[in-house]
């Protein structure tokens, strides 16, 4: 299948509209309406979780109210994007047709209520849906203020029904070809007695039965996924034809962990996701948040390899954590400028205005209940649309990587199954840490999975690569053979993808060779605990935690670092080997960020990549996008303290964007930042 593939032509600042929650009030609708300008908003998302809105009774529509807002919308020159209603449903329906309520992986069936409580396979609700969305279609399809298709909400969980049962079994039959043998071998089942002797003896992993046999564990997640994809595909059949040029995406959490979020990628003409990093919790916690939403912002826009949308984030507060706080003063205009610098095309928040009741009442949004525009929030959100006014040229631009951080959804469900090891696993910490340290030269990076071509990097890190699939391990080795400077870490290379440990000795399938060494076991330390590492160049000592593989260098492989405690004192921690045109660094144990950070730059330094300012100092975000004619650099501080840096030489000519000033330094107030354009 073709790629598909989408991008504004200019930013989008708008929110989750629900008008139908004041079809009472139509004067909080006049004053929404009036306030869409002041508040500086291009874009509206309406109709998310509105069925009940639009079929209270079955079969009995009503529209009215939608035909009046879709035409005020357009009258006031705002873009729709229209959402399908299937993430949650009117209780007619689920009396009716109880098959499609979810049930647990207990076995239990849900109760009508909450949001993305149906079953992917219910074929009632397949109809229903794709009914629903045909009306909207043939309804708004043609109408100007509609801008594009936005399905469902933040697409989640898992069903255990009967007809899910039916359905993973006829999956297992397709992917292991009907034979049993097959299965068994892939899943090993000679283990205490879980051979299978007929498809029909499957059901899906539950805690009240069979959950270790891990490699059916990764074929339900598979086959989530592909149900999860196969919904969504159904949503969009009256759709793709109906109104074949508006574009469609989905909006996504973050790290949910339900699907492999990217195989739904290429389905999508523009991905989208919601944005709620944890602010104000501190000077430290606003520096890891900074780090992990621009981890998010990579990974989106990595996943197309074009720009993205944030479809959600909140101007103020939420409700959802167990602490909420509010943003400080500043932080909002300053997450938006981070957003936009790593490849963003669009900020919107949920919502427009504060529920009056329920759970999200207390949500933060543009429009309090207060219900005027002189907050603090309002004119905050009111600035930063005046921003991205003046920052139109950006619009759709690129990103150019030249390294990337390979983080995979599949090797993430393996690693977090595996018994063994410790607890937590620090999968994703991990690779934060190698991120870091390559976002902290100043360099673009991209976040790719097992399936993303390598071909345009120089710089790969693939920390704890456990398991291999797509055939990785060869292109890894063609990745360094051309040149490229690999990073791979302990617990490399264990198990194939179907969670089978390689026979012969880790990191397998070439890697052990590529690496220059074999790694034979895994020790690893308490939450406190230390080891350390001392590094041949020049003695330094730095910390070690979590994780000390124990390594066995071949000739010619450079030990760059010793461990210096416990019984393997002495014995190599990290390495280099050369291998063809590039090099395979291998990272046996999980070495303090300050460590990882001068590798990184040496890393780089030996790839001939020119860094603006070596190590940039802690807390400042460096990210730059590119049109055809211009770079733009966004140097953004999210140190909780004032910054100074020198100007570098090459930006010397730069003036500072969006006032055209000419660039003279580099002070960053407290959330202060400064896009220079070169
Ligand atoms: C999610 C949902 C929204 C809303 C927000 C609150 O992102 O998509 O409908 O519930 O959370 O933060
Ligand atoms: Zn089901």
């Amino acid at each position: 299948m073709k790629d598909r593939k989408f991008r504004v032509s200019e930013f989008i600042h708008g929110a989750d509209y629900n008008p139908d929650q004041w079809l009472d009030m139509p004067d909080i609708i006049e004053e929404d309406f009036r306030l869409l300008v002041p508040a500086g908003m291009n874009s509206a998302t309406i109709g998310i979780f509105s069925w009940n809105k639009f079929e209270p009774q079955e079969e009995q529509y009503n529209f009215a109210w939608l035909d009046q807002i879709m035409d005020r919308m357009a009258d006031a020159k705002m873009k729709v994007i229209l959402a399908t209603p299937s993430g949650a449903r009117p209780a007619w329906m689920d009396k009716k047709y109880p098959e499609i309520l979810r049930v647990s992986s207990e076995r239990v069936r849900n109760l009508h209520g909450i949001r993305h409580n149906h079953c992917w396979q219910s074929p009632y609700y397949r109809r229903k849906t794709q009914q629903i969305n045909q009306i909207l279609a043939e309804r708004y399809g043609k109408h100007p203020a509609l801008f594009m298709w936005h399905i469902s909400n933040e697409y989640q969980g898992e069903c255990h029904c009967d007809l899910c049962q039916k359905a993973f079994r006829d999956w297992l039959r397709k992917k292991y070809h009907n034979d049993m043998k097959l299965l068994n071998h892939e899943w090993c089942t000679d283990v205490w007695s879980h051979g299978f002797g007929s498809f029909d003896e499957i059901e899906s992993p539950s805690n009240r039965g069979e959950h270790l046999i891990h490699g059916m564990n990764l074929d339900w997640r598979r086959f989530v996924t592909e149900e999860t994809l196969d919904f969504f595909q159904s949503e969009c059949v009256p759709l793709r034809e109906l109104t074949p040029d508006i574009p469609i995406t989905t909006n996504f959490m973050g790290q949910n962990m339900d699907f492999n979020q990217w195989k739904l990628a290429p389905y999508m003409d523009i991905m989208s996701w919601d944005s709620y990093p944890e602010w104000s919790m501190g000077r430290q916690q606003d520096m890891d948040a900074a780090i992990e939403a621009s981890f998010c912002h990579d990974r989106f826009r990595s996943m197309k390899m074009q720009p993205f949308l944030v479809m959600e984030s909140t101007p103020s507060l939420i409700n959802w954590r167990t602490i909420n706080k509010l943003k400080r003063p500043g932080m909002h205009e300053l997450s938006v400028v981070q957003a936009i610098a790593h490849g963003a095309d669009s900020i919107q928040y949920f919502q427009w205005r504060k529920c009056r009741g329920e759970g999200e009442k207390l949500h933060g949004a543009v429009i309090d209940h207060y219900g005027k525009e002189d907050t603090r929030v309002f004119q905050e959100v009111s600035r930063v649309g005046e921003l991205l006014g003046k920052m139109q040229t950006i619009a759709g631009s690129d990103t150019d990587s030249k390294a990337a951080v390979l983080y995979d959804w599949e090797n993430s469900w393996a690693i977090e199954d595996l018994q063994g090891w410790r607890s937590p696993r620090l999968y994703l910490e991990t690779v934060y840490q190698h991120y870091k340290a390559l976002r902290k030269l100043g360099i673009n990076v991209d976040v790719i999975d097992e399936e993303t071509p390598l071909d345009k990097y120089r710089i790969v890190a693939a920390p704890m690569l456990y398991m291999l699939r797509s055939g990785i391990a060869e292109r890894l080795k063609q990745f360094a053979a051309k040149g490229g400077s690999l990073i791979l870490t302990y617990g490399t290379g264990e198990v194939n993808e179907n969670d089978l440990c390689y026979l012969g000795g880790f990191p397998a399938e070439g890697l052990m060779e590529l690496a220059g060494l074999r790694a034979e076991e895994m020790d690893v330390l308490c939450d406190g605990e230390y080891n350390e590492i001392r590094l041949s160049e020049n003695n330094k000592i730095y910390q070690a935690d979590s994780y000390c593989e124990l390594i066995y260098p071949k000739e010619g492989c450079e030990v760059l670092a010793f461990y210096t405690d416990d019984f393997y004192a002495g014995k190599a921690a990290v390495t280099r080997n050369q291998w063809k045109a590039g090099a395979c660094f291998y990272i046996a144990t999980r070495p303090e960020q300050k460590y990882l950070d001068t590798l990184y730059q040496q890393i780089a330094q030996e790839q001939g990549m020119e860094l603006l300012w070596g190590i940039l100092p802690e807390g400042i975000d460096l990210a730059v996008r590119r049109t055809e004619t211009e770079e733009y650099y966004f140097i953004m501080n999210f140190s909780g303290e004032s910054v100074q840096m020198p100007l570098p030489k090459q930006l010397q000519n730069s003036s500072v964007f969006p006032d055209d000033k000419a660039a003279k330094e580099i002070y960053l107030e407290k959330y202060g930042y400064i896009i220079l354009k070169d």
